[in-house]
Protein backbone atom coordinates (compact mmCIF):
# COMPACT_ATOMS: atom_id res chain seq x y z
CA UNK A 1 0.00 0.00 0.00
CA UNK A 2 1.29 3.14 -0.77
CA UNK A 3 0.65 6.31 0.63
CA UNK A 4 -0.76 9.14 -0.44
CA UNK A 5 0.74 12.21 -0.61
CA UNK A 6 0.45 16.11 -1.59
CA UNK A 7 3.84 18.18 -2.19
CA UNK A 8 4.09 22.05 -1.43
CA UNK A 9 7.14 23.18 -2.99
CA UNK A 10 8.86 25.96 -4.22
CA UNK A 11 10.62 24.75 -7.01
CA UNK A 12 13.61 25.13 -7.07
CA UNK A 13 16.44 22.63 -7.32
CA UNK A 14 16.09 20.33 -4.93
CA UNK A 15 12.36 20.68 -4.82
CA UNK A 16 12.77 19.25 -8.54
CA UNK A 17 14.40 16.59 -7.31
CA UNK A 18 12.05 16.13 -4.44
CA UNK A 19 9.07 15.93 -7.26
CA UNK A 20 11.00 13.29 -8.97
CA UNK A 21 11.42 11.10 -5.82
CA UNK A 22 7.78 12.02 -4.75
CA UNK A 23 6.47 10.47 -8.38
CA UNK A 24 8.25 7.63 -9.22
CA UNK A 25 8.93 6.24 -5.38
CA UNK A 26 6.18 3.14 -5.65
CA UNK A 27 5.73 3.32 -1.97
CA UNK A 28 3.76 7.01 -2.63
CA UNK A 29 1.09 7.62 -4.57
CA UNK A 30 1.35 11.98 -5.43
CA UNK A 31 -2.02 13.43 -5.16
CA UNK A 32 -1.38 17.20 -5.80
CA UNK A 33 1.42 19.75 -6.07
CA UNK A 34 0.99 23.11 -4.63
CA UNK A 35 3.05 25.91 -5.14
CA UNK A 36 4.69 29.20 -2.66
CA UNK A 37 6.61 31.91 -3.54
CA UNK A 38 9.77 30.59 -1.89
CA UNK A 39 13.28 30.26 -3.49
CA UNK A 40 11.78 32.76 -6.72
CA UNK A 41 8.35 34.68 -7.06
CA UNK A 42 5.51 32.31 -6.97
CA UNK A 43 4.89 32.62 -10.69
CA UNK A 44 8.09 30.91 -11.26
CA UNK A 45 7.97 28.57 -8.67
CA UNK A 46 4.31 27.30 -10.21
CA UNK A 47 5.58 27.52 -13.51
CA UNK A 48 8.94 25.60 -12.92
CA UNK A 49 6.46 22.88 -10.99
CA UNK A 50 4.70 21.98 -13.72
CA UNK A 51 8.07 22.02 -16.05
CA UNK A 52 9.64 19.64 -13.49
CA UNK A 53 6.60 17.36 -13.87
CA UNK A 54 5.93 17.54 -17.68
CA UNK A 55 10.10 17.14 -18.30
CA UNK A 56 9.35 13.57 -16.24
CA UNK A 57 5.92 12.36 -18.10
CA UNK A 58 3.92 12.63 -14.82
CA UNK A 59 0.27 12.85 -16.11
CA UNK A 60 -3.03 13.59 -13.79
CA UNK A 61 -1.30 15.34 -10.88
CA UNK A 62 -3.01 18.66 -10.41
CA UNK A 63 -0.54 21.52 -9.86
CA UNK A 64 -1.79 24.64 -7.82
CA UNK A 65 -0.33 27.95 -6.86
CA UNK A 66 -0.93 29.27 -3.23
CA UNK A 67 0.27 32.43 -1.49
CA UNK A 68 2.44 34.67 -2.95
CA UNK A 69 4.25 35.19 0.34
CA UNK A 70 3.98 34.68 3.89
CA UNK A 71 1.94 35.09 6.15
CA UNK A 72 2.96 38.53 7.71
CA UNK A 73 5.92 39.75 6.56
CA UNK A 74 7.84 40.65 3.19
CA UNK A 75 8.88 37.64 1.05
CA UNK A 76 12.96 36.96 0.96
CA UNK A 77 13.43 34.77 -2.30
CA UNK A 78 17.09 33.13 -3.07
CA UNK A 79 17.99 33.72 -6.86
CA UNK A 80 21.61 33.47 -5.66
CA UNK A 81 20.98 30.14 -4.89
CA UNK A 82 18.31 29.21 -7.89
CA UNK A 83 18.77 31.41 -10.59
CA UNK A 84 16.56 34.26 -12.04
CA UNK A 85 14.00 31.79 -12.63
CA UNK A 86 14.04 29.10 -9.47
CA UNK A 87 15.48 26.23 -12.23
CA UNK A 88 19.09 28.08 -13.41
CA UNK A 89 20.58 25.77 -15.97
CA UNK A 90 18.50 23.72 -18.49
CA UNK A 91 16.90 25.64 -21.47
CA UNK A 92 13.13 25.35 -19.92
CA UNK A 93 10.38 24.09 -22.02
CA UNK A 94 6.98 25.26 -21.82
CA UNK A 95 5.39 23.07 -19.35
CA UNK A 96 2.69 20.29 -20.97
CA UNK A 97 0.44 20.35 -17.47
CA UNK A 98 -1.85 23.39 -16.86
CA UNK A 99 -2.27 25.19 -13.68
CA UNK A 100 -4.96 24.24 -11.78
CA UNK A 101 -7.40 27.17 -11.19
CA UNK A 102 -7.76 26.19 -7.45
CA UNK A 103 -5.97 28.22 -4.78
CA UNK A 104 -3.41 25.77 -3.41
CA UNK A 105 -5.17 25.29 0.02
CA UNK A 106 -8.31 24.83 -1.62
CA UNK A 107 -6.73 21.85 -4.09
CA UNK A 108 -5.33 20.89 -0.87
CA UNK A 109 -8.73 21.01 0.97
CA UNK A 110 -10.45 18.66 -2.17
CA UNK A 111 -7.38 16.25 -2.43
CA UNK A 112 -8.29 15.40 1.57
CA UNK A 113 -11.56 15.02 1.33
CA UNK A 114 -11.58 13.00 -1.53
CA UNK A 115 -8.70 10.40 -0.42
CA UNK A 116 -10.20 7.19 1.32
CA UNK A 117 -7.33 7.74 3.71
CA UNK A 118 -5.57 9.99 5.52
CA UNK A 119 -2.78 12.29 3.14
CA UNK A 120 0.68 12.90 4.11
CA UNK A 121 1.83 16.36 3.08
CA UNK A 122 5.40 16.99 2.64
CA UNK A 123 6.18 20.67 2.52
CA UNK A 124 9.43 21.50 0.73
CA UNK A 125 9.47 25.42 1.13
CA UNK A 126 7.99 28.01 3.26
CA UNK A 127 5.50 26.26 4.84
CA UNK A 128 3.15 29.15 4.31
CA UNK A 129 0.20 26.98 2.54
CA UNK A 130 -0.08 24.20 4.96
CA UNK A 131 -0.81 27.40 7.42
CA UNK A 132 -3.46 29.05 5.56
CA UNK A 133 -5.18 25.27 5.14
CA UNK A 134 -4.91 24.89 8.56
CA UNK A 135 -6.12 28.54 9.60
CA UNK A 136 -9.24 27.98 7.17
CA UNK A 137 -10.14 24.52 7.90
CA UNK A 138 -9.29 23.31 10.53
CA UNK A 139 -11.57 20.57 10.42
CA UNK A 140 -9.63 19.05 7.87
CA UNK A 141 -6.79 18.33 10.49
CA UNK A 142 -8.31 14.23 11.03
CA UNK A 143 -7.93 13.73 7.65
CA UNK A 144 -4.28 14.64 7.14
CA UNK A 145 -1.87 12.07 7.90
CA UNK A 146 1.38 13.71 8.97
CA UNK A 147 3.36 16.86 7.87
CA UNK A 148 6.86 16.74 6.69
CA UNK A 149 8.97 19.67 6.27
CA UNK A 150 11.98 20.41 4.65
CA UNK A 151 13.44 23.29 6.97
CA UNK A 152 15.23 24.67 9.93
CA UNK A 153 18.41 23.17 11.41
CA UNK A 154 19.13 21.65 15.08
CA UNK A 155 22.03 23.88 14.80
CA UNK A 156 23.14 27.00 12.83
CA UNK A 157 21.37 28.55 9.46
CA UNK A 158 21.68 29.03 5.74
CA UNK A 159 20.06 32.11 5.30
CA UNK A 160 20.67 34.05 8.88
CA UNK A 161 23.70 32.52 11.22
CA UNK A 162 21.12 31.38 13.11
CA UNK A 163 18.16 30.67 10.45
CA UNK A 164 17.42 28.04 7.49
CA UNK A 165 15.78 29.55 4.87
CA UNK A 166 12.18 27.94 4.67
CA UNK A 167 11.99 28.64 8.45
CA UNK A 168 13.36 32.67 8.16
CA UNK A 169 10.71 33.25 5.19
CA UNK A 170 7.58 32.42 7.10
CA UNK A 171 8.28 31.85 10.76
CA UNK A 172 4.86 32.49 11.94
CA UNK A 173 3.57 29.52 9.52
CA UNK A 174 5.94 27.15 11.40
CA UNK A 175 4.55 28.42 14.75
CA UNK A 176 0.85 28.08 13.30
CA UNK A 177 1.44 24.26 11.83
CA UNK A 178 2.95 23.54 15.13
CA UNK A 179 0.16 24.19 17.14
CA UNK A 180 -1.71 22.16 15.36
CA UNK A 181 -0.98 18.73 16.77
CA UNK A 182 -0.89 17.16 13.69
CA UNK A 183 2.21 14.27 13.87
CA UNK A 184 5.21 17.16 12.50
CA UNK A 185 8.53 16.12 11.27
CA UNK A 186 11.42 18.81 10.59
CA UNK A 187 13.83 17.72 8.38
CA UNK A 188 16.57 20.32 8.81
CA UNK A 189 20.20 21.38 7.53
CA UNK A 190 22.01 19.48 10.12
CA UNK A 191 20.94 16.36 8.03
CA UNK A 192 20.20 17.70 4.50
CA UNK A 193 23.74 18.64 4.67
CA UNK A 194 24.79 14.92 4.48
CA UNK A 195 22.81 15.14 0.91
CA UNK A 196 25.94 16.16 -0.74
CA UNK A 197 25.79 16.17 -4.88
CA UNK A 198 29.42 14.30 -5.50
CA UNK A 199 30.76 13.79 -8.24
CA UNK A 200 29.61 10.18 -8.21
CA UNK A 201 26.39 11.06 -7.09
CA UNK A 202 25.86 12.59 -10.29
CA UNK A 203 27.10 10.21 -12.22
CA UNK A 204 24.97 7.43 -10.65
CA UNK A 205 21.99 9.92 -11.66
CA UNK A 206 23.01 10.69 -15.06
CA UNK A 207 23.29 6.72 -16.05
CA UNK A 208 19.97 6.41 -15.64
CA UNK A 209 19.95 7.25 -18.93
CA UNK A 210 16.05 9.04 -18.72
CA UNK A 211 15.15 12.46 -19.91
CA UNK A 212 14.52 13.39 -16.17
CA UNK A 213 17.70 12.49 -15.47
CA UNK A 214 19.33 14.45 -17.82
CA UNK A 215 17.75 17.83 -16.76
CA UNK A 216 18.15 16.75 -14.03
CA UNK A 217 22.20 16.67 -14.26
CA UNK A 218 21.99 19.80 -15.74
CA UNK A 219 20.24 21.42 -13.06
CA UNK A 220 22.62 19.87 -10.36
CA UNK A 221 25.13 21.25 -12.64
CA UNK A 222 23.91 24.76 -11.96
CA UNK A 223 23.01 24.10 -8.21
CA UNK A 224 26.71 22.93 -7.06
CA UNK A 225 28.24 25.53 -8.81
CA UNK A 226 26.23 28.37 -6.88
CA UNK A 227 26.68 26.30 -3.82
CA UNK A 228 30.44 26.38 -4.22
CA UNK A 229 30.26 30.33 -4.37
CA UNK A 230 27.65 31.37 -1.93
CA UNK A 231 28.79 28.34 0.58
CA UNK A 232 32.35 27.18 -0.28
CA UNK A 233 30.06 23.31 -0.64
CA UNK A 234 31.04 21.96 -4.64
CA UNK A 235 29.00 19.22 -4.05
CA UNK A 236 25.41 21.07 -2.87
CA UNK A 237 23.62 19.79 -0.25
CA UNK A 238 20.38 18.60 -1.87
CA UNK A 239 18.08 19.50 1.11
CA UNK A 240 14.64 18.87 -0.28
CA UNK A 241 14.51 15.19 -1.29
CA UNK A 242 15.17 14.09 2.41
CA UNK A 243 12.15 15.42 3.59
CA UNK A 244 10.20 12.98 1.01
CA UNK A 245 12.49 9.99 1.68
CA UNK A 246 11.25 9.68 5.25
CA UNK A 247 8.15 8.94 4.35
CA UNK A 248 9.58 6.60 0.91
CA UNK A 249 11.52 4.81 2.48
CA UNK A 250 11.70 5.02 6.35
CA UNK A 251 14.60 3.33 7.36
CA UNK A 252 16.95 6.19 5.89
CA UNK A 253 15.95 8.91 8.44
CA UNK A 254 16.34 8.83 11.27
CA UNK A 255 14.16 10.67 13.89
CA UNK A 256 14.31 11.90 17.18
CA UNK A 257 10.88 12.95 19.45
CA UNK A 258 11.55 16.81 20.71
CA UNK A 259 10.31 19.76 21.39
CA UNK A 260 10.31 22.25 18.27
CA UNK A 261 9.67 25.95 18.68
CA UNK A 262 10.70 28.60 16.26
CA UNK A 263 11.85 32.08 17.00
CA UNK A 264 9.30 34.95 15.93
CA UNK A 265 10.65 37.80 17.69
CA UNK A 266 14.39 37.79 17.63
CA UNK A 267 16.79 40.64 16.77
CA UNK A 268 19.23 38.32 14.98
CA UNK A 269 17.79 34.91 15.27
CA UNK A 270 14.33 35.39 13.62
CA UNK A 271 13.13 32.21 12.41
CA UNK A 272 15.73 30.24 14.39
CA UNK A 273 14.58 26.47 15.09
CA UNK A 274 14.59 25.86 18.91
CA UNK A 275 15.25 22.07 19.09
CA UNK A 276 15.26 21.15 22.84
CA UNK A 277 16.68 17.41 23.24
CA UNK A 278 17.66 17.43 26.72
CA UNK A 279 14.18 19.17 27.64
CA UNK A 280 15.52 22.06 28.96
CA UNK A 281 12.45 24.09 28.42
CA UNK A 282 10.17 21.59 30.21
CA UNK A 283 7.46 21.81 27.38
CA UNK A 284 5.69 18.69 26.17
CA UNK A 285 7.66 17.23 22.40
CA UNK A 286 5.48 18.29 19.70
CA UNK A 287 7.82 17.11 16.87
CA UNK A 288 9.85 14.56 14.98
CA UNK A 289 13.16 15.67 14.07
CA UNK A 290 15.67 14.09 11.87
CA UNK A 291 19.15 13.31 13.36
CA UNK A 292 20.22 11.08 10.78
CA UNK A 293 20.44 10.18 7.36
CA UNK A 294 21.56 6.70 5.38
CA UNK A 295 23.38 8.44 2.60
CA UNK A 296 23.86 5.85 -0.32
CA UNK A 297 20.36 4.55 0.63
CA UNK A 298 18.80 7.70 0.00
CA UNK A 299 20.86 8.02 -3.35
CA UNK A 300 19.91 5.03 -4.44
CA UNK A 301 16.01 5.80 -3.80
CA UNK A 302 16.49 9.06 -5.72
CA UNK A 303 17.91 6.83 -8.59
CA UNK A 304 15.65 4.02 -8.66
CA UNK A 305 12.98 7.03 -8.72
CA UNK A 306 14.08 8.66 -11.68
CA UNK A 307 14.83 5.75 -13.47
CA UNK A 308 10.83 5.29 -13.68
CA UNK A 309 9.93 8.37 -15.23
CA UNK A 310 10.46 9.60 -18.47
C1 LIG B 1 15.77 25.18 1.53
O1 LIG B 1 15.74 26.49 0.99
C2 LIG B 1 15.58 26.44 -0.42
O2 LIG B 1 16.51 27.25 -1.05
C3 LIG B 1 15.71 24.99 -0.81
O3 LIG B 1 14.84 24.69 -1.89
C4 LIG B 1 15.36 24.24 0.43
O4 LIG B 1 13.97 24.02 0.52
C5 LIG B 1 17.14 24.92 2.10
O5 LIG B 1 17.46 25.85 3.09
CA1 LIG C 1 12.53 24.27 -1.41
Amino acid sequence: MSIPVIVDCDPGHDDAVALWLAAGHPALDLLAVTTVGGNVPLEHTSRNARIVLSVAGVEGVPVAAGAAGPLARELVTAEWIHGANGLGGPELPEPTIPLDPRPAAELMADTLEASAEPVAIIATGPITNVAVLLRDRPDLAPRIREIVWMGGSTERGNATPYAEFNALVDPEALALVLSSGIRFTMVGLNVTHLALVTPSVRAGLAAAGTRTAAFGDELLDFFCRTNAEVFGMPDGPLHDPVAVAVLADPGCVRLRRTRLDVELAGTETLGATSVDFDGMLGREPNAWVAVDLDVERFWAGVVDAVSRLA
